[in-house]
Formats: C-alpha cells, structure tokens, sequence
C-alpha cells in the first residue's frame, strides 16, 4: 500500500461496496460459478459498476473490472481513484493480470479494494499489482 491521503471518503467506500456487491449479484458466470462484481470511483466522484460476463465460447468472456472501466470510458470518465472488487469466496481476490494492464492504462496510481460477502478486505496499491508496467509513457520511447 502506498502511503499519502485515502483515496475515498467513508460514504464513498461503503457505496463503492454496495455497488460492486450488488453488480456481483449480476454477474453471468454459468461456467465458473466465479461471481465478480466492480465498482470503479473517478475523480469526479461518480461510480460506474461492471460484472463478470461468461460466454459459451469461453475466451470471449469478460471481466468485471474491464466491464467497468469500458462503461465508465463509454460515459466520457478517464481519470479513476479506486475500485472495489467483490467476489463470492470465503478470501478476497486480487485482479487478474488483463485487468491490471486495463486500469493502469488510465490511473497508475489506483487504490484496489477486494472484498468479500462475509466482510473481509484485502487492499493494494495498482502499482504494487503490477510494477513496472507497460503504459502509455513506454511507446513513447520508441526510437525510428
Ligand atoms: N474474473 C473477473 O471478473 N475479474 C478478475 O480479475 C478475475 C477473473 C472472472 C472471469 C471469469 O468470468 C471468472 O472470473 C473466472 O475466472
């Protein structure tokens, strides 16, 4: 975890759990029975959820966090202080790998929250998730 001032306000925190509980709720997981829920906080204060979405052909899936991150996009929002992650296990889930490439793109400084039904936590900074990420910065080093 990173030190300096809390990206969330109390209220914020506990609507970004209900938020990304209640997206759980709807996730479409037939195939990994792996429910996941997101609730994504801009710096505009607004929250956009996203849930898992399985498919039938099973790479076409997607994630809860990339669900929310395109919705959030889709609404014109780019600038992100912390997402919420709900998942129906008994120990908090850290993000995968594809998701973490996704949000860095936007905030490399995003605070990840992984909760779980029975109220446990575990928090991370983005940057400690991923270090030494590939982002926007690192194309620009290109040389012709
Ligand atoms: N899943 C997410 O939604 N987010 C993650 O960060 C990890 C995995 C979903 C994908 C799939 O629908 C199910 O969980 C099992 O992998």
């Amino acid at each position: 975890m990173t030190s300096g001032a809390p990206a969330r306000s109390d209220h914020e925190s506990t609507t970004m759990r209900e938020r990304a509980l209640s997206a759980m709720e709807r996730a479409y997981a037939p195939y990994s029975q792996f429910h996941v829920g997101a609730a994504l906080l801009a710096a505009d204060g607004s929250i956009t959820e996203g849930c898992n979405v399985e498919n039938a052909a099973y790479p076409v899936g997607l994630c809860a966090e990339r669900a929310a991150l395109a919705a959030a996009v889709a609404r014109g929002v780019r600038d992100f202080r912390a997402i919420t992650i709900a998942t129906n296990t008994d120990e908090p889930a850290p993000p995968c790998g594809m998701c973490r490439q996704a949000l860095v793109e936007f905030s490399p400084e995003l605070q990840v929250i992984s909760i779980t039904r029975s109220g446990r936590e575990a928090r991370w900074s983005l940057a400690e998730l991923l270090p030494a990420a590939f982002a926007p910065r690192s194309l620009a080093r290109r040389v012709e």
